[in-house]
């Protein structure tokens, strides 16, 4: 693949920068809970893989206090400077960031403790090689510590109710741009048997099904995303601008109350290293 072919899809620009941020609100209680659920302590050692800007590292850091610490990884320098910036003006004292490739993560953490806990959502369906994300979180974690997991399986179920053609077309383009990549929109299909083969046990596996209707905080989602990925798509070759249009046009009218978007579920996966 050529540098081109591997620069990251989605981008990292101010863009996307705020689209995460939102997204990382309307998804904040559920990532919560499943740190809770796999038992995240003030004190423990928690690494976030594909941390982006931090939005979710930010909470961990919170949520461990001082007496613990905080590692993110992102191969974005852009998004780590973010990570760094906020730790400082957040007062994050145990929050650092690392730039690095999430499927090297032995080389990017030579030098650091295991982890009680590491965090991935929306990254491994991104990379070209998930089983050795999976395989280095392992490498990382102590013996009992937890790995979270938050991706999709199944994103070509998206859809306009009633269906509309711009936003199917739309999903299909999306999912083709994710593959062109190397990404992997159904990753999640493929990973228990890549946890298990890692040394993991499978605690819990949890569909997140959400609907967006006009007036809904969760419409801002379908919608930003649209607002800032589509346009690349149409850069890309892979949608028409007259789709892309009329998925604004749609995208308008299910916000004025003509139907809703089912968005991607998301799967939340629990599982323990052994
Ligand atoms: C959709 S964002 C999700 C960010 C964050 N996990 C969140 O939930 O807000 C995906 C992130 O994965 C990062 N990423 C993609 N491929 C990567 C790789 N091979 N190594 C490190 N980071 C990667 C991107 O730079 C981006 O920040």
């Amino acid at each position: 693949m050529s540098e081109r072919e591997r620069e990251y899809v989605l981008g990292t620009g101010a863009d996307e920068l705020s689209r995460l941020a939102v997204q990382h609100r309307l998804w904040s209680d559920a990532a919560t809970a499943a740190w809770k659920s796999a038992g995240i302590q003030p004190g423990n050692r928690v690494l976030d893989v594909g941390s982006g800007p931090g939005f979710a590292s930010f909470d961990l850091a919170s949520m461990v206090t001082g007496s613990g610490a905080v590692v993110a990884v992102d191969e974005s320098a852009n998004f780590i400077q973010h990570v760094q910036q906020q730790a400082k003006s957040r007062g994050l004292a145990g929050l650092s960031g690392r730039v690095g490739d999430v499927q090297k993560l032995r080389e990017v953490l030579a030098k650091e403790a295991p982890f009680d806990l590491a965090y991935a959502r929306w990254v491994l369906c991104f990379v070209p090689d998930p089983a050795a994300v999976v395989q280095g979180v392992a490498d990382s974690l102590k013996a009992g510590g937890a790995f979270v997991v938050h991706d999709y399986f199944n994103y070509g179920a998206m859809t306009m109710a009633p269906r509309r053609d711009s936003h199917d077309r739309a999903v299909q383009a999306t999912i083709r741009s994710w593959r062109d990549k190397g990404g992997d929109p159904d990753v999640v299909g493929r990973l228990p048997a890549m946890l298990v083969a890692a040394g993991f046990r499978i605690e819990s596996i949890v569909p997140h099904n959400r609907i967006a209707r006009g007036g809904d905080a969760m419409f801002t989602w379908p919608d930003m995303w649209w607002r800032t990925f589509a346009p690349k798509l149409v850069d890309m070759g892979l949608l028409a601008a007259y789709d892309c249009q009329q998925l604004f046009a749609d995208l308008r009218a299910i916000q004025q109350g003509a139907g809703f978007v089912q968005c991607p579920v998301v799967y939340e996966v629990i599982a323990r290293k052994l």
